[in-house]
């Protein structure tokens, strides 16, 4: 039995610093975004144990770092007589880019073993092992717009946008998520109160939508190219932001790109297409 679907990527609208916590990792307000631009997840369930992951990037870890592959492994160990599990990633998400492409990835195979297993797991079960996995694992368990708070796992899903146009431009170098954090200058680091899931309600009907990264200048600083290309976006008057810890950004509106900077064009996707290949 298998089953293939989509693991889109992200952008962060708004991602604002509420403090720093004793565990290391920062309070967050931020609302998520789902795009069409998407991995491609194929998980199957064969007889025997065990995992076994295949990827199309090299570059990639086929093992226990690997994301997808600790999303199978945190399963089996409350289902371990459900079978080996086989996982064939196809990317066409950047990694280092602030999308969340490793963390769609694993989210995707939560989602399609829940098919797979003749008894799925309690939905609260899933959560708790996306949150262990990492901070943005939760949003691509249900995908489309959402609020999210704490480290980013406490999700409140929101109405879904218009299908807006998205260009996603990366420069050519990587971001590495804990050094963009390590990155941040004290009075970056809060505190501060978050606005809260119903003034983002709000807040979200309006044109254009409001886009702020409390990052943006840490990672700035840490690759300037992600600057220079922030302020070529801003010469071209559309509304525009770095995606999470970069080193992605997006406006949003078709463009033609500068030259040596990759780009998709993509749109807002709705929930109801969160596994649509
Ligand atoms: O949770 P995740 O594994 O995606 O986080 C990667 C790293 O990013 C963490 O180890 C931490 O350094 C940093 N982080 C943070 N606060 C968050 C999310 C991530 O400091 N809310």
């Amino acid at each position: 039995m298998k089953v293939r679907l989509a693991a889109p990527a992200k952008i962060n609208l708004h991602l604002e610093i509420l403090g720093q916590r004793a565990d290391g990792y920062h309070e967050l307000e931020t609302v998520f975004q789902c795009l069409d631009l998407h991995d491609e997840v194929q998980v199957e369930l064969t007889g025997g144990g065990g995992i076994a992951l295949a990827c199309d990037d090299n570059d990639l870890p086929h093992g226990p770092n690997n994301l997808a592959w600790r999303a199978a492994s945190e399963v089996q160990a409350v289902r371990p007589r459900c079978g080996r599990i086989l996982i064939d990633l196809r990317k066409r998400i950047p990694v280092g880019a602030g999308l969340g492409g490793g963390s769609s990835d694993a989210a995707a195979v939560l989602r399609a073993l829940q098919r797979l297993l003749p008894t799925p797991l309690p939905a609260e079960e899933v959560e708790a092992i996306a949150a262990k996995l990492g901070s943005d694992v939760a949003f691509f368990l249900r995908g489309g717009t959402a609020h999210a708070l704490g480290r980013g796992e406490q999700v409140t899903p929101l109405d879904d946008l218009p299908q807006i146009p998205v260009t996603v431009l990366k420069p050519p170098v990587p971001l590495a998520t804990p050094e963009v954090y390590g990155a941040l200058n004290p009075t970056d680091r809060g505190p501060r109160q978050p606005l809260g899931v119903d003034k983002w309600k709000a807040r979200l009907r309006q044109a254009p939508v409001p886009l702020f990264n409390r990052m943006t200048e840490a990672a700035c600083r840490l690759q300037p190219a992600v600057g220079e290309l922030l302020a070529w976006l801003g010469q071209k008057k559309v509304p525009h932001l770095m995606s999470g810890s970069g080193s992605a950004c997006f406006a949003l509106a078709h463009l033609e790109p500068p030259a040596g900077i990759q780009v998709w064009n993509t749109h807002f996707r709705p929930r109801a297409r969160l596994d649509a290949i």
